[in-house]
């Protein structure tokens, strides 16, 4: 029976993991004589949150979400402009739609997100078919600039907000297991990684109130939800003052208090970011058994060269310092994730190298790697030049993908012959019989289902593994590694 789990269990193919990780699209909503919305999501899990809060807004409005496209009168793609090809992803969808739109007259299509700040007005230029256009801070408005299209203009609001984090909006929660959910803690970006179009597709950071965060996090627990991941492009500068007068709330204090909600709420955290990842953060994370034992720390280069014409504000000893005290704090099994970036501006072969060697120095679990892409208008497009060619960018990305694959199954292999206490999150899909969920670190664990129900704890004792998955089966063991 093992065996053949594990001859199920390929690795996902890079393209698989492209096609599940950044598209989401809306559910069916039982409504009767409401017009019906789809919404299409692309990126990052930000957009993803995002979606959930338009989806509440367009409720006010009279709309139900559809997972059907040839059903919807309205359609949202919540866009992503990160690197190149995700904007061209859109593009081509928009081609699809346009034909579905000469077959529905009155079926409206509405850009959001981070392409459609990027572009503004520019993209119903390019784009005819597009009716609406609307930026990440917008989102209260999309009522008015549907009914506004509604008439035949076109209507636009890209207007970046220095306030807002739409805290008393209720996000209504999409593609959801039940289980597990996103809280967004924060919005925007003030670091300026010269690579990086985020901080003028999100605008200016500003952290969201922490007593609305606790208590969406407490409505979801009340609700059978298990676990909780606080959201950020940068957590560790979360500050939240509620006065001219009072203490701000720092991050490692927001996770005490969401951690504080019940033992049985496990809460994550994403992204960290290296210059500001706190001791006082990985105290509290020892000091809470609910707050997971998982850092996704973004390196983008080993090469303090490349990291400071990055503009990301350390180097590589200092990168490895922060390894150090998470290995000193939470220990050898933290799991640690990073971001990479190969080839980009003037990176060399030994620039690249460095980037291997810290891989091998860290022990990530697991990354996410990418070829440099320019974006026009960010700091490296304007006093860069994006010198490295394709081929070699696509060479050192292999090479970061195939070193990242061998510590991936080296670190999931020291978890084999262990007990996991593991969250079950639902239906394994390769095998209706199997359960998946996943393990502190956030290692993804398949196990037989017997009587278990999703929500529950259970103890694994994993014995074989992937680089992507770690397989085993219950005990009644208390003892967790
Ligand atoms: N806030 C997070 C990352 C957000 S974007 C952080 O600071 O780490 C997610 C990842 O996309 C980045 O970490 C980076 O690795 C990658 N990325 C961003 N801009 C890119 C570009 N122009 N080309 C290639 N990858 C890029
Ligand atoms: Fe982009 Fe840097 Fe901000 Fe991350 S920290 S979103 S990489 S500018
Ligand atoms: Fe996220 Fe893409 Fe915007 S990664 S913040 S949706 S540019």
């Amino acid at each position: 029976m093992e065996q053949r789990i594990t001859e199920t269990l390929k690795i996902l193919t890079e393209a698989d993991k492209e096609a599940c990780e950044t598209v989401k699209v809306t559910e069916d909503e039982l409504s009767i004589n409401k017009k019906k919305l789809f919404i299409e999501s692309y990126g990052c899990q930000m957009n993803f949150s995002d979606s959930e809060i338009v989806a509440s807004v367009m409720r006010g409005a009279g709309f139900a979400t559809t997972s059907s496209v040839q059903d919807a009168d309205l359609i949202f793609l919540n866009t992503c402009a990160i690197r190149d090809n995700a904007e061209q992803k859109v593009r081509n969808r928009l081609v699809h739609l346009n034909a579905l739109k000469k077959k529905k007259p009155g079926l409206m299509i509405g850009v959001l997100g981070c392409m459609a700040e990027r572009l503004k007005a520019r993209l119903l230029e390019e784009e005819k078919m597009v009716d609406i256009v609307t930026g990440p801070d917008a989102y209260r408005d999309l009522p008015r600039l549907v009914e506004e299209a509604g008439t035949g203009q076109k209507a636009v609001n890209v207007y970046l907000s220095r306030e807002e984090t739409y805290a008393d909006i209720a996000p209504i929660r999409l593609n959801s297991n039940g289980i597990t959910a996103f809280i967004s803690i924060m919005r925007g970006c003030d670091n300026m990684c010269s690579f990086c179009v985020v901080p003028y597709t999100r605008g200016r950071e500003r952290s969201r109130d922490n007593v609305s965060i606790v208590k969406e996090a407490q409505g979801l627990f009340a609700d059978g939800y298990r676990e909780v991941t606080l959201l950020g492009q940068n957590v560790d500068s979360y500050k939240y003052r509620a006065s001219e007068t009072t203490e701000p709330v720092t991050f490692a204090q927001l996770l005490a208090e969401v951690a504080a909600i019940h033992p049985d709420l496990r809460v994550r955290f994403s992204t960290s970011h290296p210059k500001d990842i706190t001791d006082e953060v990985l105290y509290t994370m020892k000091k809470y058994d609910n707050i997971c034992k998982y850092i996704h720390l973004p390196a983008q280069s080993g090469s303090s060269r490349i990291l400071e014409l990055m503009n990301r504000t350390y180097d590589r000893e200092w990168y490895i310092q922060k390894i150090d005290r998470i290995r000193a704090i939470l220990g050898e099994d933290c799991g640690i994730s990073h971001d990479m970036i190969t080839g980009f501006c003037t990176e060399t072969e030994e620039d690249h190298q460095d980037t291997l060697s810290l891989m091998e120095y860290a022990r990530y679990d697991y990354g996410y790697m990418f070829a440099y892409s320019e974006r026009p208008g960010t700091p490296a497009a304007r006093k860069l030049t994006d010198d490295v060619p394709h081929e070699i960018k696509m060479r050192r990305l292999n090479e970061v993908i195939a070193t990242q694959q061998r510590l991936s199954l080296e670190r999931n292999q020291r978890m084999v012959g262990k007990i996991h206490k593991v969250l079950v999150e639902g239906v394994s899909k390769r095998s209706e019989e199997h359960f998946h969920g996943r393990n502190d670190q956030n290692k993804v664990v398949i196990f037989p289902r017997e009587n278990y129900q999703m929500g529950d704890y259970v103890h694994v004792l994993v014995t074989e593994c992937t680089a992507a998955t770690l397989i085993g089966h219950t005990v009644e063991e208390v003892v967790v590694a």
